[in-house]
């Protein structure tokens, strides 16, 4: 991949620049949490994006994204914004950069990812880090880490339509090979945890269903606005209540009169998730695979009958690895589409992929993906 993006850059600026890499990230549990103050468990993987990056004395950015085979060139101010979506993240950050004060140049750029697009392995925040890692560092902005994963945030919110929460640009930003991190989104606050399942005789894997569905970041936006109407009302009886992290279940019930049904349901799910976020960290540290594994089935429980983030295709894969005795299984990031991710026995692997290949491609037409992870690095520069 690297070869490809060198190549193309010398043909296309006939000159080289350096070249950066961020990866894409799984979570283990905590999913739609961020937004809400609470925690998330997320580590950054061996699959991400790769840019090459120059200054060209212009204020003109010229790039050339490889897998799309589409080049764009755009101005850095706010008027000069691309149409091509795979460009608005890059002028996104570009923009975001400028508006934190930083003194930024037109650059060339060309660039290329293995992260699956649309598998919840947020290859959106793949390319924000990289760019926002290189352009801090080649000219010399001194941006913190939190402020590079803030700045990709930004970029979603402000120039891609959706109101994400931070954990995706955090673990691309601060990722640890062989750790995974407890992340406060409220403090900002993380610590890394160990983790090796295979030491412990388990596999983790995903299992992409290869659907996404149209509409998924308006969904998204919508389920953000649930939680908003609940913390608002119970904020009546509770002011000190910031985000849902600050509720419990008592003053849940103490709104259910005033909210919606369905935003009761939202709600449930994300107060009763945070806490799992806790529950498994303290099972990781004793070893205890097991209760991190139901922990995993109740937030895929939750997130298909509670928060409705999940399909048919993945609740298949989900029954699927329940009936393999699988140890833990659930539907990974935002939803809608997107992988399961799977803590699996070893001596149980073989059978359950292939009984999960054989039985999806006979509902549904086609195959899933397999992906084997591997927890890495963080945004770097590589040359
Ligand atoms: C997406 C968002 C994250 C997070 C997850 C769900 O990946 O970008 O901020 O909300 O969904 O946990």
């Amino acid at each position: 991949m690297e070869q490809k993006i060198r190549n193309k850059f010398q043909e296309l600026f006939n000159t080289t620049g350096s070249v950066y890499a961020s990866p894409g990230r799984i979570n283990l549990i905590g999913e739609h949490t961020d937004y809400n103050g609470g925690f998330v468990f997320p580590g950054a993987i061996d699959k991400g994006m790769i840019a090459e990056i120059k200054p060209n004395g212009t204020d003109k950015v010229r790039a050339f994204s490889i897998d799309l085979n589409d080049y764009v060139e755009f101005g850095l101010r706010e008027e000069d914004a691309p149409k091509a979506s795979w460009a608005r993240y890059i002028f996104g950050v570009c923009r975001e950069i400028i508006k934190r004060g930083g003194t930024i140049q037109g650059f060339d750029t060309t660039f290329a990812g293995d992260v699956p697009l649309g598998a919840g392995m947020s290859s959106s925040a793949a390319l924000e880090s990289t760019y926002a890692f290189a352009l801090n560092d080649l000219f010399q902005l001194g941006i913190d880490k939190f402020e590079l994963a803030k700045i990709g945030q930004a970029t979603e919110h402000n120039y891609c339509g959706v109101n994400c929460g931070i954990m995706d640009q955090f673990a691309s930003v601060f990722g640890k090979a062989g750790h995974l991190i407890r992340l406060d989104c409220r403090s900002l606050e993380y610590k890394y945890y160990p983790f090796d399942p295979e030491a412990a005789g388990y596999k983790l894997v995903l299992l992409d269903s290869v659907v996404k569905h149209e509409l998924a970041s308006s969904a998204y936006n919508k389920r953000r606005q649930s939680c908003e109407h609940v913390v608002e009302a119970i904020r009546r009886r509770h002011p000190e209540v910031e985000y849902l992290r600050d509720a419990t279940m008592e003053m849940l019930g103490e709104v259910k009169g005033e909210v919606s049904a369905e935003d009761y349901m939202r709600a449930e799910y994300v107060i009763e998730e945070i806490q799992r976020v806790l529950d498994v960290c303290e099972a990781l540290e004793k070893g205890d695979y097991e209760t991190v594994g139901q922990k995993m089935y109740g937030t895929h429980y939750g997130m298909s009958k509670l928060y409705e983030v999940s399909c048919e295709e993945l609740d298949f894969l989900n029954d699927i690895a329940k009936e393999c005795g699988v140890t833990g299984s659930r539907v990974m990031g935002g939803g809608f589409g997107g992988c399961t991710i799977n803590l699996v026995k070893n001596e149980l692997y073989d059978a359950f992929v292939k009984k999960a290949f054989a039985d999806y491609t006979a509902k549904f037409g086609h195959e899933p993906k397999l992906y084997d992870v591997v927890i890495s690095d963080g945004a770097r520069k590589l040359h």
